[in-house]
């Protein structure tokens, strides 16, 4: 919501609130057409309200003549501890000690167990007040009350917990520009997967460099971004082309990486012959051939790449984007219409895992979707719901895939690692198959940090959760990705972003508490090719004293890194 005016009925705030869009303004939360009746105003654990001050007496405002409250049934089910944020931010302007702007008034505030999480601007030093006024009026009140800026900007927007580690803030990924040790050295190090998806089409992955060089250095296991859809394996009928899937491959043993296979039963990406859109029967086949045409295609695909693909995506995308269906039953789901889904019935799904484990017993065997990232969402519940039945059943699951397309401001950390942390007492794997972040604001100037930081924030939840062995993101460059706004950890020239460097601040901060790391064999004293020292707030030391960071650089290009005392 943003703009000049006025919103006359009770509100609730799940996204963000800015008075004006461009230049100043006051949002009234006031109904012009009764006097009586106020205008009440809910605000969740997402609400975000900016007010902007461009001088001392010119700044947004919101008035609410009405109840301020708070509630964290975010969606029918979630209790998110987090509090609404209010941002304050400044236009290039002067202020000077003890300026006071009022940003909120309302009539009253319910309840006294919530306040604001403030972003202050990274400029001055402020104060924030909530205040009553002669008449009983609520207020929030900001207030300069230093020239100086002590820092007080850098909260971070995502509700996560984890700022422990002693030593490096924890997405000050600058510190870190000097190492240029690979993501998948630290994952190694900690038992991790970090993936990207692999596309055999849109770069030469003959070569060792540029994108493939990327790929191939960067992540200890790919998935190919099309290569493996029912349209490229099986284009026409019992005829198969394994080129795009045998490339994908190809560059996983050439790099020495697993590689995940995406994907078996999708609405999406079929071809012609099984149906026109995904959606329609336009062949009328029998629910008969429709299994043999899964059975087939599995049996053939899985049973290709036995003992070489770790793990499938059996099942994409399953489920409905419409789930208000758990509203009323809390135990249910809907399955998205689909060629499989409608002519075949919903145990489809069972028997796709059935026959992949067949065709390959020791493949891990996941189901995937998008938009069942965070809990309390009714997809969510409905995918939960889902996975649970297939628990029940007997199914083959490993677990399930979380496909995180997300945009700036959508990350929930607290909400992902509940969904995260339940999976696992239900015995299941629940990992990051898809990730993307596009930015919300392109061209505001923090926009890549902002990007940045929550790539760090979701690297964080996946590293302190054993049961969310791997994080793959959803392509190697911004120009290559299949959507807008630069959502990947390299720009268009392939250079590493803000993102790129916080993933990697936050492997290489997990690794380096692993205090002690076991030598491959095959490495000696003999291979050592150099070996530096970095102190503890990550800068390169040619005199290493107390506690130190050490990096074992070996000829074959393994670097090993461990805390050592000098
Ligand atoms: C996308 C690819 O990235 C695009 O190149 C292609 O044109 C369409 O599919 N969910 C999935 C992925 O499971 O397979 C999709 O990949 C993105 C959404």
């Amino acid at each position: 919501m943003g703009g000049n005016g006025s919103v006359a009925s009770a509100t609730e705030v799940y996204g963000s609130i800015k008075p004006a869009n461009d230049s100043l303004g006051t949002l009234y939360f006031t109904d012009y057409q009764s006097d009586a009746s106020q205008v009440n105003v809910t605000l969740h654990p997402e609400s975000n309200i900016i007010c902007q001050i461009s001088s001392a007496n010119n700044y947004d405002k919101v008035q609410i003549d009405g109840l301020l409250s708070y509630s964290n049934r975010t969606e029918d089910f979630d209790t998110s501890e987090k509090m609404p944020y209010l941002s304050i931010e400044l236009t290039d302007t002067m202020l000077t000690v003890n300026d006071e702007f009022v940003l909120l008034t309302a009539t009253e505030k319910s309840g006294t167990d919530w306040g604001f999480n403030i972003i202050y601007p990274k400029a001055y030093t402020w104060v924030t007040e909530e205040r009553q006024d002669s008449s009983g009026s609520y207020m929030v009140v900001a207030k300069v009350t230093s020239l100086d800026y002590s820092g007080q900007g850098d909260i971070e927007i995502g509700g996560d917990e984890d700022n422990t580690f002693q030593g490096y803030p924890n997405d000050d990924w600058s510190y870190d520009i000097t190492d240029n040790t690979p993501l998948r050295t630290y994952a190694d190090i900690l038992g991790k997967k970090i993936g990207v998806a692999a596309a055999s089409y849109r770069y030469d992955c003959s070569r060792n460099d540029g994108e493939t060089g990327l790929v191939g250095n960067q992540f200890n296991i790919i998935v190919g971004e099309n290569e493996m859809k029912f349209d490229a394996t099986e284009p026409n009928k019992n005829s198969f082309n394994y080129g795009g899937s045998d490339a994908i491959v190809w560059v996983a043993s050439r790099f020495n990486q697993e590689v995940r296979g995406h994907t078996l039963a999708w609405h999406s990406q079929v071809p012609e012959w099984v149906s026109q859109d995904g959606k329609k029967n336009n062949h009328n086949y029998t629910r008969q051939e429709l299994l043999s045409i899964l059975k087939n295609h599995i049996f053939n695909v899985v049973g290709k790449y036995k003992g070489k693909i770790v793990e499938w995506d059996v099942c994409n995308e399953v489920l409905d984007d419409d789930q208000s269906i758990v509203r009323t039953n809390p135990d249910a789901y809907k399955l998205r219409p689909s060629i499989w889904a409608t002519y075949i019935g919903e145990d489809f799904i069972d028997s796709a895992f059935v026959w992949a484990h067949q065709a390959d017993p020791q493949a891990k065997l996941y189901i995937n979707d998008y938009g069942v990232e965070f809990m309390g969402g009714t997809k969510s519940e409905a995918y939960y719901n889902l996975v649970k039945r297939l628990i029940k059943s007997g199914i083959p699951i490993e677990g399930c895939g979380l496909q995180c397309h997300l945009t700036t401001g959508e990350l929930d950390t607290l909400k992902l690692e509940k969904n995260i942390k339940r999976y696992a007492e239900i015995g299941m794997k629940c990992i990051i198959t898809e990730l993307d972040i596009a930015l919300a604001n392109p061209y505001s100037t923090d926009a890549l940090e902002r990007q940045a930081k929550e790539y760090g924030a979701i690297t964080r939840v996946f590293l302190r959760n054993d049961n969310c062995p791997t994080m793959l993101i959803w392509g190697i460059s911004d120009n290559h990705s299949w959507r807008q706004n630069q959502p990947l950890l390299y720009n268009s020239s392939l250079k590493p972003k803000p993102a790129y460097y916080n993933v990697h601040a936050q492997l290489r901060i997990a690794a380096n508490r692993v205090t002690s790391v076991e030598k491959p064999s095959s490495l000696d004293e003999l291979s050592i090719k150099e070996i530096r020292f970095y102190n503890m707030t990550g800068q390169l030391t040619t005199n290493p004293s107390g506690l130190v960071i050490k990096q074992t650089i070996y000829t074959n290009g393994t670097v090993i890194t461990t805390k050592e005392i000098k």
